[in-house]
């Protein structure tokens, strides 16, 4: 007889969202995506793929539409550098990290997951 799982509470659900193929990202070419009215930027490093917020915290500028070099990008606005591979700010005027989120590749559509806010 199948047992019965437990129904998790909707605040804890996590969901897989699909963003965009595999082949809309490289490594100087990140993707901007719009998940509900979250803004999550894919990058490529080292042919790996992380996920993070694409706001950046200073002054709301879009992360994907600044300089990529390596694991590093720097915000088109004021300049501040973060790792997108941990969301660290490593330079500049912004005092907040990124968020981050895990990604994957399924069927070469990408997915990030994000947390499922309750109502
Ligand atoms: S908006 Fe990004 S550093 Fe100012």
């Amino acid at each position: 007889m199948p047992s019965i799982e437990e129904p998790r509470p909707l605040a804890l659900m996590d969901t897989w969202t699909s963003v965009g193929t595999r082949e809309q990202v490289a490594a100087d070419w990140p993707l901007a995506a719009e998940i509900g009215s979250l803004a999550v930027g894919v990058f490529e490093v080292d042919g790996e793929l992380y996920a993070v917020d694409d706001i950046c915290p200073h002054a709301h500028a879009r992360l994907t539409q600044g300089f990529t070099e390596g694991c590093e990008v720097e915000c088109p606005l004021h300049g501040a550098t973060f790792d997108v591979t941990t969301g660290r700010r490593r330079s500049g005027p912004a005092c907040d990290d990124l968020k981050t989120f895990p990604v994957r590749v399924v069927d070469g559509r990408i997915e990030v997951q994000i947390g499922v806010s309750a109502p």
